[in-house]
């Protein structure tokens, strides 16, 4: 499985994608409130990306259920919107993909409802810089490992663990694309590819509290940490160029 390198109009597609995917945060940063159900969540972005000419990148994919992902406190990834409503300390990871002129922008953020622990606010700080520590190494002509490298070894020197079970991505055409962008050292993966200008990557880190293992539930999709403590998620689409990586969803 070679990695697609797009070309300049490809690009622009890419940006627009990505662009939506940003828009689509920022609307939601201020509805995300104590009260409010996931799945209201979920109808808010279809509506808003309808309305942009996108659809949503997830529904359905290999039978994902709904629109996004709303991952609550020990849910790490692909919690399904429903009707759970958000309550007063709780962390939420959104996880959001815009499908428009054939091409798929991905991102994640983690958000507080309301006010938050202290540990829940330094994991979601640790989480988002972890994704730029990463990102640092984003460039023509650097190995493919050590953006995972570097992401791994500022989490772990937090105190916090880094999830192996789940990976970034190449992302274009295809939501899924070559390569697999690990958070870790992966031994099977070695230093990885060199990376060239026009790879779409998306960069994902996922930031456990206590271990780094997880469990699947028995709906086959929602993700959590074994040890029930708190997990967090930050992603976005960059691009590889010959200077720093163009981060194409903020
Ligand atoms: N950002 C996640 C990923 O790239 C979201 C996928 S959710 C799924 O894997 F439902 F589409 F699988
Ligand atoms: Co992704």
């Amino acid at each position: 499985m070679s990695i697609i390198i797009k070309n300049a109009k490809q690009i622009e597609k890419m940006r627009a994608s990505c662009q939506l995917v940003k828009q689509t945060f920022d609307l939601l940063e201020n509805i995300i409130v104590p009260g409010v159900a996931t799945k209201e969540l979920d109808e808010i972005v279809v509506k808003f990306l309808k309305k942009n000419g996108a659809r949503p990148s997830f529904k359905n994919y290999r039978g994902y259920p709904k629109s996004i992902c709303t991952s609550i406190n020990e849910v790490v990834i692909h919690g399904i919107p429903s009707p759970q409503r958000l309550e007063e300390g709780d962390i939420i990871s959104i996880d959001i993909g815009a499908y428009k002129g054939g091409f798929h922008g991905d991102a994640a953020r983690t958000f507080a409802v309301g006010k938050v622990s202290d540990e829940a606010q330094r994991l979601m700080d640790i989480t988002k810089q972890s994704f730029f520590e990463g990102v640092k190494y984003a460039k023509v002509g650097e190995f493919l490992g050590n953006i995972s490298g570097a992401i791994q070894d500022y989490v772990e020197n937090q105190g916090y663990s880094v999830v192996r079970d789940f990976v970034g991505h190449g992302v274009g055409a295809s939501l899924h694309e070559a390569p697999e962008v690990a958070n870790f050292r992966d031994p099977k993966q070695g230093r990885g590819p060199r990376l060239s200008a026009g790879m779409t990557l998306a960069i994902e880190p996922m930031v456990n509290v206590g271990t780094h293992e997880v469990v699947i539930l028995s709906d086959g999709w929602t993700v959590i940490t074994k040890d029930k403590k708190l997990s967090a998620h930050y992603e976005n689409t960059v691009l590889i160029t010959s200077g720093e990586a163009e981060i194409l969803t903020i």
